[in-house]
């Protein structure tokens, strides 16, 4: 993509954005109240607001390699503690996608340097459930499911936090574990059951 031509793309989109509405760009900088946190993977093909049909002041929005949840990352903990607390939004979601390099990269055995940690949290997922991984003989379903099985691990990674614990009790905040399947353009709902996850995992993860 042509730099110049983004500077040209930005002209136009705030020219479109202007004709349907002269004060568009001054409400929107009066502030933010976005209902939802859309935590994603990178991707360029992933673009979280273009495929929900987002506009601007919508979703709260992080990204990273894989759409991890990691305690001890200051970037994912500090957009969850900002958009749980201060924003209050009503729903949390992890979005993993279908042919997603990270998850790929994280089946093979190559030493890539400094991703090796980040993608060390992905074999973790697969040494949870290498039960049901090792089972699957085809790569390919097998690749998928480590992508679904990720985005439920990076769920729980989210209700492990205290700011999630206590707003799904006191701001009955939800939380959703969606894939991206990019070979058909469709959300997918996971269904995941977090009731149940939750009261599994909440004798050990509860923090009052
Ligand atoms: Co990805």
């Amino acid at each position: 993509m042509d730099i110049k031509q983004i500077f040209k793309n930005n002209q136009a989109w705030i020219n479109n954005k202007l004709k349907l509405d002269k004060d568009y760009f001054e409400n929107l900088s009066k502030g933010q109240t976005p209902k939802v946190l859309y935590i994603g993977c990178s991707d360029s093909r992933v673009t979280a607001e273009d495929l929900m049909g987002a506009q601007p002041g919508e979703v709260f929005v992080h990204r990273n390699i894989a759409n991890m949840v990691i305690n001890i990352d200051l970037g994912a903990m500090s957009v969850i503690n900002y958009a749980v607390k201060h924003l209050q939004v009503k729903h949390v979601i992890v979005c993993g996608h279908y042919y997603c390099g990270g998850v790929k990269a994280a089946m093979q055995s190559a030493d890539l340097g400094i991703l090796n940690p980040w993608l060390r949290e992905i074999r973790d997922v697969y040494r949870l459930h290498q039960g049901e991984l090792d089972k699957i003989t085809d790569e390919d379903k097998k690749y998928k499911r480590l992508v679904e099985l990720n985005v439920q691990e990076q769920c729980v990674n989210v209700i492990k936090t205290a700011d999630v614990q206590r707003a799904i009790r006191d701001n009955n905040l939800t939380v959703h574990g969606w894939v991206f399947d990019i070979n058909s353009g469709k959300l997918i709902d996971l269904g995941i059951n977090f009731d149940q996850i939750l009261l599994e995992i909440m004798a050990i993860y509860r923090l009052k």
